[in-house]
């Protein structure tokens, strides 16, 4: 029996569809690439905005010819959009067999079980309570897997968000803030390490919030200091964060401990103090100025990141401008950029003061114009120096070119044996891309 997963929206959606593959292998189910060869199809799905909802429906009706030719065959649902709008769904797609939300994907065996024996829909919206539940098994004690793990891995270490920000529908989708324990996220990255794995991403709405929840006091900075000890863990890298949540312990962890990489992923979401209000942020642009200004005095060759939003509703064209002029004045190495999105149920999208929709896209398209130059620019002004690279192996494009990420997370593209993939190369910057770098290597 064959199964394929369709994957929308963030790391998060891609960790959790890596634990549902991990689950169906273990049962016995084979991967497909296709859904034509596919008895079984899965969606994960994202509701952060409005347009991935759309192409899930889209995708919905393409597969019902798929369901209709192959007896047996079963539908899932499953993630964000499943745990937002399950009734929704099975009204538009009436052949979908399950939906399953956010905090059931353990149970995706039992939910097949169920499917097939009710002969009607399956709907599964509990939130888990336990986080460590969530993950994959293959770390359970006595239930370790052979199987090599890949060069860079992803590792959820908290799931949900306790911020409303007024926009979003993550704290409604995915639930409060939750925290895996720091042991069994250790004994993951000890099994990946063992089997290949070099550099780890943490994942998480909100990193900086790991352990808040937890009992014993652990916080985030003991979580980086526990990892950097890991002998053969070479890279660590965490995404995303909230700045109310920057702590000076923080800086510390990051300017201290070796294995930590010099990136940070810090979404601003808007560049005046009252949209930042109004959207609930719990900062000032002062506030994350300092952070920012305090951290790069700190940390040499840190790469900064961040998320931006566009139309939020009131943004006016002054707004609008006096954002542009702190982004100028940021200067961030470059930026997700997104137009707002009105979410059902959140506080935002009860507000009569909505952008119209032309306008909000002028905005984005003059926001990424304006942070290309800037993406550019760093990178051109880092062409000289030189880089540690981790080689991921032959580039996409090119014959004998072999890509890779510097420890800043920029992508670094060079000549060179592809026997170097898997291993740390000192690298000279010699071009600078929107994309990255082109460089050589120095011996
Ligand atoms: N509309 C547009 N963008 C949104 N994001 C979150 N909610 C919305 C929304 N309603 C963006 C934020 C967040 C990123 C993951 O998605 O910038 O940081
Ligand atoms: Fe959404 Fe704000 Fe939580 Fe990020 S911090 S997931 S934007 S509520």
């Amino acid at each position: 029996m064959k199964y394929s997963i369709i994957t929308y929206g963030c790391q998060m959606n891609e960790a959790d569809s890596d634990l549902i593959s991990s689950l169906l292998i273990r049962s016995g189910w084979e991967p497909t690439p296709s859904h034509e060869s596919a008895d079984l199809v899965i969606l994960n799905t994202c509701s952060v905005r409005e347009r991935p909802e759309h192409k899930v429906y889209s995708v919905l009706g393409e597969l019902r010819e798929w369901k209709r030719s192959r007896p047996g065959a079963v539908l899932v649902v499953a993630g964000c959009m499943a745990q937002r709008a399950a009734h929704e769904i099975l009204a538009r797609a009436p052949h979908v067999d399950i939906v399953m939300g956010t905090g059931s994907f353990h149970r995706i065996e039992e939910l097949l079980n169920r499917a097939q024996s009710d002969g009607r829909p399956v709907v599964a919206l509990d939130m888990e309570e336990d986080p460590n539940a969530l993950r994959c098994p293959p770390t359970r004690a006595g239930q370790e897997i052979e199987a090599p793990a890949p060069l860079r891995a992803f590792v959820p270490i908290i799931r949900g968000c306790s911020n409303f920000c007024s926009y979003c529908i993550v704290p409604y989708v995915r639930g409060r803030e939750a925290s895996r324990s720091l042991s069994e996220i250790a004994r993951e990255v000890e099994s990946l390490v063992a089997r290949g794995t070099r550099e780890v991403t943490l994942l998480g709405q909100n990193v900086l919030a790991y352990g808040r929840d937890l009992a014993d006091g652990t916080t985030f900075p003991d979580l980086l200091a526990h990892l950097n000890g890991i002998e053969g863990l070479w890279r660590i890298r965490f995404t995303t964060c909230h700045p109310r949540d920057v702590t000076p312990a923080l800086i510390a962890a990051m300017a201290d401990l070796p294995a930590v990489c010099e990136h940070l992923h810090l979404p601003i979401q808007a560049g005046t103090d009252q949209l930042l209000q109004e959207m609930n942020r719990g900062y000032t642009t002062e506030h994350y100025i300092e952070i920012i200004e305090q951290i790069r005095s700190r940390i040499a060759g840190l790469a900064i990141t961040t998320d931006i939003m566009v139309g939020f509703p009131g943004e006016t064209r002054p707004d609008f401008e006096a954002s542009l002029r702190l982004y100028k004045r940021i200067r961030f190495d470059a930026a997700f950029t997104f137009a707002y999105s009105p979410r059902p149920g959140t506080a935002a999208a009860e507000r009569h003061d909505q952008v119209p929709r032309q306008e909000r896209l002028a905005r984005l398209n003059h926001l990424i114009e304006v942070q290309n130059q800037i993406t550019l620019q760093r990178n051109e002004g880092q062409v000289g120096e030189e880089a540690e690279v981790l080689v991921d192996g032959p580039a996409p494009h090119g014959e004998g070119l072999l890509a890779g990420r510097a420890r800043n997370h920029k992508q670094v593209i060079l000549r060179g044996d592809r026997g170097l993939t898997g291993s740390l190369v000192k690298v000279r910057l010699t071009e600078g891309h929107l994309w990255g770098f082109r460089g050589v290597l120095v011996v």
